[in-house]
């Protein structure tokens, strides 16, 4: 196969990076025997929640290079790689001739979200301890078996209360929620039929999203209720794993490294995963200052909560893990053409 070739076969591997709501922000060059991952000008500068800079964006380009390095790691073959300016350069000096098979791109491609039901059974003895080994520069992994998370818990629902309270990321929700086939195959945002509602869901979800209704319903508790919801969910697993640890705004790269590198391996193992990504949220918002007056001083209390709950202020991501009940409905993504280039 020609070198172009299995850069490409690459590439539609990497492109399967999780990102918040299936926004897909980065985008990726090929040159003789490289692979450049940076973030998509054009898919960011729409009206855009989350930025080039963002922690989101950054994360999600940790996952990208760990898809690199874990399929580099399959082949048997070196891949380097070195930063750029905004971005990263992943060079293969010895991937011509290397034999590439579907299985290779198995691992990276099977990873996935799963908002479903889990069953409450413990993981193996083994799992959590083979998580535990994992860390990133400054950045590590923890692991609180049900039962034993109350506290994270307790940050979740509140971040999931002030996020519903927040217009700006309501219509960042909304404005990604795909439903019906046409929408869907476009292969852009989060299908409806990935969030697994219960009945009567999707009318509660179009409530939850509405600029029109919410705010109304919260004055009578609503934004309680959806947050209380996320809470029973949260219970329904074997555990929650907390990526944490560094700064937040510079170590978000090799968080979603050993994010993607965990998830990998938790799917391998059965295991399903669903990203909680609201506690960091509030965090980051508070930083760049998009916080609303009414909302700052729960957020500042939520931030002193992550201090005493996780022990670090960085905490970067959460993971429901547990077995699942069910098979679910896999994101898309767009078309290849659309992400990357050659040069
Ligand atoms: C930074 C980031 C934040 C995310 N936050 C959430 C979240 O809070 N809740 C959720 O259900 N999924 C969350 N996700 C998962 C994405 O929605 C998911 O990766 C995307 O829809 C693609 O689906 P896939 O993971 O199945 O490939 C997050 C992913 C990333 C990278």
């Amino acid at each position: 196969m020609a070198i172009s070739h299995t850069l490409r076969a690459i590439v539609e591997a990497a492109s399967y990076y999780p990102s918040a709501d299936n926004s897909q922000p980065l985008q990726f060059g090929i040159s003789e025997n490289a692979i450049s991952i940076g973030c998509s000008e054009k898919r960011c500068s729409r009206e855009s929640y989350f930025d080039c800079d963002s922690h989101a964006v950054a994360f999600s380009m940790g996952c990208a290079v760990e898809s690199l390095l874990l399929v580099a790691k399959n082949l048997d073959t070196p891949c380097l790689v070195e930063p750029l300016q905004s971005g990263f350069l992943c060079t293969f000096p010895e991937i011509e001739g290397v034999d590439v098979g579907d299985e290779t791109f198995t691992p990276v491609k099977m990873r996935h979200t799963n908002r479903g039901p889990y069953r409450k059974d413990a993981l193996s003895d083994s799992l959590p301890e083979q998580l535990l080994d994992e860390s990133e520069g400054a950045v590590s992994v923890s692991y609180y078996r049900t039962g034993m998370s109350t506290g994270l818990i307790q940050l979740i629902v509140k971040a999931a209360s002030l996020r519903f309270r927040s217009p700006d990321l309501v219509k960042f929700l909304a404005d990604s929620l795909r439903d019906g086939s046409d929408e869907v195959a476009q292969g852009d945002g989060l299908d409806i039929e990935t969030l697994c509602l219960p009945p009567g869901g999707k009318g509660i979800l179009s409530l939850s999203t509405s600029s029109r209704w919410l705010p109304s319903l919260n004055k009578l508790g609503f934004h309680r209720l959806l947050a209380a919801f996320e809470g029973m969910m949260l219970k329904q697993s074997a555990g929650l794993v907390v990526i944490s640890g560094g700064t937040l705004v510079n170590d978000a790269v090799q968080a979603g490294q050993l994010s993607q590198r965990i998830w990998v391996m938790l799917n391998q193992a059965g295991c399903a995963v669903h990203p909680y990504y609201v506690v960091t949220d509030q965090l980051m918002r508070k930083r760049k200052g998009m916080v609303s007056s009414d909302l700052k001083s729960e957020v500042d209390v939520l931030e002193e909560a992550v201090k005493d709950v996780v022990g670090s202020e960085s905490l970067h991501m959460v993971f429901r893990v547990g077995f699942p009940k069910r098979d679910v409905v896999r994101s898309r993504r767009l078309p290849l053409e659309e992400v990357y280039s050659k040069s």
